[in-house]
């Protein structure tokens, strides 16, 4: 017997990467940023003042809003702020799709988004992506009456990055709200931020927790036309932004040097990898994402058990279509060497 509403008592919840405590590995496992953020940043964070605590914070992320719309070439009235993207896709589901209604996802993809139809009492409608991970191009039909569509780009755990051209069709197509999660951006090519200005249905959500290396901080963005923001403002949480966050958040958003320094550092790295774990005999998807989803020539599961042995930390997935790759996060270039070399002895 639970006291809980059915739809919660009958799911598992969402699992989460695991964060070893005390055990020396080397994580690779949640797609964390392996350099530290911005110099500006943790001077930002060294001169809060925590006297400032006792009052609450600004409701609405103001001065982040306005660092994310300038960077952006939006108005912060664009602009709404989460506690991490995850909270943001919470809003989404209370906001636009009703229990006992639909969600439609393209899958595989991020776990997370079958689980928050779930907790949203509503039922799922994934849209399977083709053989190379691409959005099909019945994408708006296959969505069916799903009042919200939501594509990661690039997508997770694949790292690809399906065509823009596809997802502008989406977008045009289909008769919902197109959430665009581009948790990863930073590290691919193009974004989507001009579908948000084009069409009136259309959200893009960013996270600080990839390429600002602020996982631990907990900020998210979402851009889209002030009207779906309103409407996301009144199921938001009023205070769902803390005043640090808010203050670190804002320092971030105006200093991307050393982010894009960053990531570029990341891509050259996944570059090298590939070449390396290709040369290894794994195939390993393009990838537009600050991680590589690599199919070894053994099992994953068990190349996924014995690099752990070796003191490396990916992640596996027991999920159709996915069960034969194993996902690893780009780290430092020297711990990817080190992985290279554990990869050697138990991936092939
Ligand atoms: C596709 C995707 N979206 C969103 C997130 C969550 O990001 P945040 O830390 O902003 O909640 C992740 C995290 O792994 C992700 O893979």
């Amino acid at each position: 017997m639970s006291y809980a509403r059915s739809a919660i008592a009958r799911i598992a919840g969402y699992v989460p990467g695991e964060q070893p405590q005390g055990k020396p590995l080397i994580k690779l496992n949640t797609n964390e940023n392996p350099y530290p953020p911005s110099p500006k940043v943790i001077a930002a964070a060294r001169e809060f003042d925590f006297a400032r605590l006792r009052l609450y914070p600004e409701p609405s992320a103001r001065i982040v809003r306005e660092a994310a719309a300038d960077l952006y070439g939006f108005t912060p009235e664009h602009v709404i702020c989460g506690n991490g993207s995850d909270d943001l896709l919470t809003i989404a589901l209370r906001t636009f799709v009703d229990q006992g209604g639909k969600l439609a996802f393209t899958t595989p993809s991020y776990s997370l988004y079958p689980v928050l139809a779930d907790l949203q009492g509503a039922a799922c409608q994934p849209v399977e992506l083709d053989s190379d991970f691409n959005l099909p191009a019945n994408a708006a039909e296959l969505a069916g009456d799903a009042p919200l569509f939501i594509l990661a780009r690039p997508n997770a755990p694949t790292g690809t990055n399906t065509p823009k051209a596809g997802v502008r069709e989406l977008c045009r197509q289909f008769p919902g709200v197109v959430w665009i999660d581009e948790a990863y951006v930073d590290f691919s090519d193009d974004d989507c931020l001009d579908l948000a200005r084009e069409f009136p249905n259309v959200v893009v959500s960013r996270t600080l927790s990839k390429s600002y290396s602020l996982a631990g901080l907990r900020l998210g963005l979402a851009v889209a036309n002030p009207a779906l923001i309103q409407e996301m403002n009144k199921v938001r949480d009023s205070y769902n932004v803390d005043m640090l966050t808010q203050v670190i958040g804002a320092a971030a958003l105006r200093d991307t040097d050393a982010m894009r320094t960053n990531a570029s550092r990341i891509v050259a790295t996944r570059a090298w990898l590939a070449a390396e774990l290709t040369r290894l005999g794994a195939e390993i998807l393009p990838s537009a994402a600050n991680f590589l989803f690599a199919k070894p020539l053994r099992p994953a599961a068990d190349v996924f058990a014995d690099l752990r042995v070796r003191g490396f930390l990916v992640r596996y997935f027991n999920l159709p279509r996915i069960s034969e790759y194993i996902r690893i996060t780009i780290g430092h270039q020297a711990d990817m060497e080190a992985f290279a070399k554990a990869f050697a002895e138990c991936g092939r």
